[in-house]
């Protein structure tokens, strides 16, 4: 499709999927249900989805054919990719890891001697055995690893765990994790994108960062006495200026702030033993810095 939009590589059917197009949404995009369908323009944007298998997506950008892309790091490592990482994205975090058949336990790595190991990461799985000095036969397929034992073809696996519920289904265990990854966003290392579409880029790009920022903050709120706001700025590391609101009861005072997601737990208790009540923590869509 030659119409001068950006084109954006995501997974066709995987763990990336949903929560590439729920970050889309988040940035504004107007995009219809995705319904196998190979190519989906943005209603509001110039930008074309191309959904195509994780493994081919570097390939694709390399090639020029998408602009950018997103994908799993474990393709970009296995393959040797050379394409500049826009952004990482913080989800489709997984495991690289090693798993059997329910019943055999493994759990040391010299354990893996003489077995065979089925995977569709033979580089990186070459890599972690020649590091650790052991002996193994690797076995290359391209997808579902998961049924390699149960067919006979190898006694183990190495394959990439996110929910864990892959291994489940075909009754396989973790054993222990070699590699970890998240999602990236990738581009092209060589090719000027012409003026239109980088301009269209580097819109996304800030949106991005946004939807990403809000997705860390919370935005806390919270009644308390006025006379313990001093207490409260020492819990909250990021009440250096909050928005402070008047209550009906003069003694009182609403407090407001936007904090770190992480931060919640640490500080719910003390901020109950300094006086707070009613606190509420809500999500925040977007973060415009
Ligand atoms: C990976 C892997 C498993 C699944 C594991 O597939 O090959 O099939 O994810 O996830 P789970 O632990 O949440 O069940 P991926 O989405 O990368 O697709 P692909 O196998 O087509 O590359
Ligand atoms: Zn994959």
């Amino acid at each position: 499709m030659l119409n001068g939009n950006l084109k954006l590589a995501i997974q066709k059917n995987g763990r990336l999927t949903d929560k590439s197009l729920a970050l889309l949404r988040n940035c504004g995009l107007e995009i219809e249900d995705y319904s196998e369908r190979l190519i989906i323009t943005a209603r509001n944007y110039s930008l074309d989805i191309l959904f195509l298998r994780d493994d081919d997506i570097p390939e694709y950008v390399n090639d020029g054919v998408a602009d950018i892309g997103i994908v799993g790091e474990d393709v970009l490592y296995e393959k040797k990719c050379d394409v500049r990482i826009l952004r990482k994205l913080g989800y489709g975090k997984c495991n690289l890891s090693i798993a059997a058949p329910e019943e055999k336990k493994i759990s040391e790595f010299k354990q893996l001697k003489g077995l065979r190991i089925a995977t569709s990461f033979p580089n990186l799985l070459t890599k972690f055995l020649s590091e650790n000095k052991i002996n193994a036969d690797i076995v290359e397929i391209s997808g579902s690893v998961e049924i390699a034992p149960s067919l006979g073809v190898a006694d183990l696996i190495f394959d990439l765990v996110s929910t864990g519920n892959t291994l489940k289904f075909n009754k396989l265990k973790k054993s222990f994790d070699v590699y970890s990854f998240e999602s990236v966003l990738i581009a092209n290392k060589g090719i000027q994108l012409d003026q239109n579409k980088n301009i269209e880029l580097n819109v996304l790009l800030s949106r991005i960062d946004s939807a990403l920022n809000a997705k860390k903050s919370k935005y806390l709120m919270m009644n308390a006495p006025k006379d313990a706001l001093n207490k409260i700025k020492e819990i909250v590391p990021s009440l250096s200026s909050p928005t402070i609101l008047p209550l009906a009861d003069e003694n009182m005072i609403a407090v407001h702030a936007v904090i770190q997601s992480e931060q919640f737990w640490k500080i719910h208790q003390l901020l109950k033993d300094a006086g707070a009540s009613g606190v509420l923590l809500l999500p925040i869509e977007n973060i415009i810095l």
